[in-house]
Formats: C-alpha cells, structure tokens, sequence
C-alpha cells in the first residue's frame, strides 16, 4: 500500500477538469488521478498532460454508473487507504439545439441526475477514505444563486434554515415531479441551476457533518469557476479553462488547519453568499 497524498478530479478528461488536474500536477505535493468516464478520452489527456513534462496517474470514473464508483473507491482504499483532495467537477448542461429530441422530462432528470445525485453517490463512497485535513470541491456555478429562483414560496423553504443531505434530496425530488406537470419552470430559469442549488446546499450539509467528524478540518466548499470557454458553453465564455481552474484549485490546497469560511461559495477566490439574493448572474 502507498502511502501518498492522493488527489481525485471528477469529469477531467477536458474543459476546467483537465485544467484542475494540470494545476494540481504542478502544485500537490501527491499523486493526482485524471478520472473520465470514456477510458480512450481519459488516457489521451493523460498524454497530452506528459507532454506537458507532467505525470498523472488515470482511472475510468463514470459518476452515473454506481458499478464504476463501487470499483474506483476499492482501487483507492486498496492502494492508498486514504483520500486528501476530491474535487466534483463533472457535470452536463442542455444546450437548445433544433435537433436534440430529448423531452424538458428527460433534461430535468439527467440533470439533476448527474450534476447533483450522481455527485452524493461519489462522495458517499469516497468520504470514508478521506484523511483528516481532507479538501473536497464541489464545482458549481453562479447559475446556482438563490436569486435564480422565482418563486417566493420556494425562496424562503430554501432561505429558511441549513438544510441536511436528505432535505436537499428532497427538494430536488420536488423540483423533478413539478417538471413533470411543466411547473419546474415558474419556479426557476433552468434544471442546471437547480441542479447546483443543490450543490450549494449539499455543500453546507457535508460540511455540518465533517464539523462533527473525528477527522479533523476536512473542508467541503462550493465554487464558480467563472464563464470560461469550454465545450459546455459552447466555447462563448470569456475565461480560459486555467482561469477557471484557479479558485476550485485555491479551495483544493487550502492550508492546513483552515480557520476560515467552511461549507461556503466562493467565486474568484473570495467568499460569497449564494444565498443573498440580491446576487444576481444566471449562466456561471
Ligand atoms: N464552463 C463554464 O463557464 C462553467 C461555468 C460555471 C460552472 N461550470 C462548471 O464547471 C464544471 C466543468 O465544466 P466544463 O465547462 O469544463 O464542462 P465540459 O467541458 O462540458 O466538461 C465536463 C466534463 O464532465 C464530464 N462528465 C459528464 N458527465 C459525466 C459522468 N457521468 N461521469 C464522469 N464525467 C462526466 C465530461 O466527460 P465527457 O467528455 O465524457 O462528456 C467532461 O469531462 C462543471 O461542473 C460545470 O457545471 C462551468
């Protein structure tokens, strides 16, 4: 068994993932696993990473497949017992193109599938092996302010209190049976920013629980990377994928025995309130 520091990316096959990991290679003092789903895109950015001079170690991770977690946690607690960095950033949005079938029914499930479930299922396997001082990064979005929201009724259900993981569950359970009515709609601009709500306020959950843990400071924080030209906006932002590595990176190496903001959202390094409302950008 090894016993090196050990760093995992979600979804870091290209776009900000790749760019964390490349950051992470220059800068964690330990092993960083590049994770993807596809096997083949996996093991390219590897090379494309070693001909950089940068050496990472590749595991196929899909976050949708419950099989592909149960094996890359074992992998994990057989060869290092143990997780210093998680950073969460795979993750899908629909874009409207006139030839995409897919029903609002199905975007809805997907995403908040993918983006918020799948994301728990690999944190519930993971967050055993977290070692004391552990980082997690839960890559979210602006799209994720409270703001967004449209509905008073739901504003103040989320405003009202911290929720726990079941509570958030919940809610997105709620927000999936609207859909199925059309509702989902009065209630928010879109499914992926509901599905980074979630995010936020799975963040916060985790986060009272690490507070209680025996592990010590183990931080879990939520982050915007900025808009940043990636296949998921279509290539339209204005940051680059580094520069959007840069916070889910700062978070990633905070120091050890970290006083400040825990559970929280940040946006360009800084602490920011997601839940103030008068926070107001929809799409990063
Ligand atoms: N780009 C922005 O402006 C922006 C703004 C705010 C927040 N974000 C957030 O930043 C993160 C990265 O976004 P990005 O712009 O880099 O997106 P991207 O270029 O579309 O990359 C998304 C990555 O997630 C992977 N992925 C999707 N579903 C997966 C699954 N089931 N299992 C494992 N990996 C999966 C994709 O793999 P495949 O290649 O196999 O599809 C890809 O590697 C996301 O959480 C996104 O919501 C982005």
């Amino acid at each position: 068994m090894s016993s090196s520091r050990v760093a995992v990316v979600t979804g870091s096959n290209k776009g900000i993932g790749f760019s964390i990991v490349k950051s992470l290679a220059k800068n964690f003092d330990g092993v960083v696993y590049l994770t993807a789903r596809n096997e083949d895109l996996g093991l390219k950015a590897v090379k494309d990473l070693e001909n950089l001079g940068l050496s990472v170690q590749f595991h196929q991770l899909d976050i949708d497949d419950q099989e592909s977690i149960d094996k890359f946690a074992k992998y994990i607690k057989e060869k290092y017992n143990g997780l210093d960095i998680l950073v969460n950033n795979a993750a899908i949005a629909y874009h409207h193109r006139e030839n995409d079938q897919t029903s609002e029914i199905e975007r809805v499930e997907n995403t908040i599938r993918i983006n918020f479930t799948a994301t728990l299922n690999l944190c519930n396997a993971l967050f055993p092996l977290l070692r004391p001082h552990a980082r997690v990064v839960n890559v979210s979005s602006r799209a994720g302010f409270l703001s967004n929201i449209k509905d008073h009724k739901w504003i103040e259900r989320i405003s009202s209190k911290i929720f726990t993981i079941d509570e958030t569950v919940e809610l997105l359970k709620d927000f999936i049976q609207l859909s199925k009515t059309g509702q989902h709609v009065d209630l928010v601009s879109n499914c992926y920013a509901m599905s980074k709500i979630g995010i936020n306020l799975l963040t916060k959950a985790q986060q009272v629980l690490f507070d209680k843990d025996p592990r010590q400071d183990i931080v879990v924080s939520s982050c915007t990377p900025g808009y940043c030209a990636t296949d998921m906006t279509s290539y339209t932002g204005p940051l680059t994928p580094d520069q959007g590595a840069e916070t889910p990176v700062y978070l990633a190496l905070l120091h050890k025995n970290w006083n400040g903001p825990k559970g929280e959202f940040w946006a360009d390094k800084e602490y920011l309130d997601w839940k103030n409302i008068e926070n107001k950008q929809k799409n990063n």
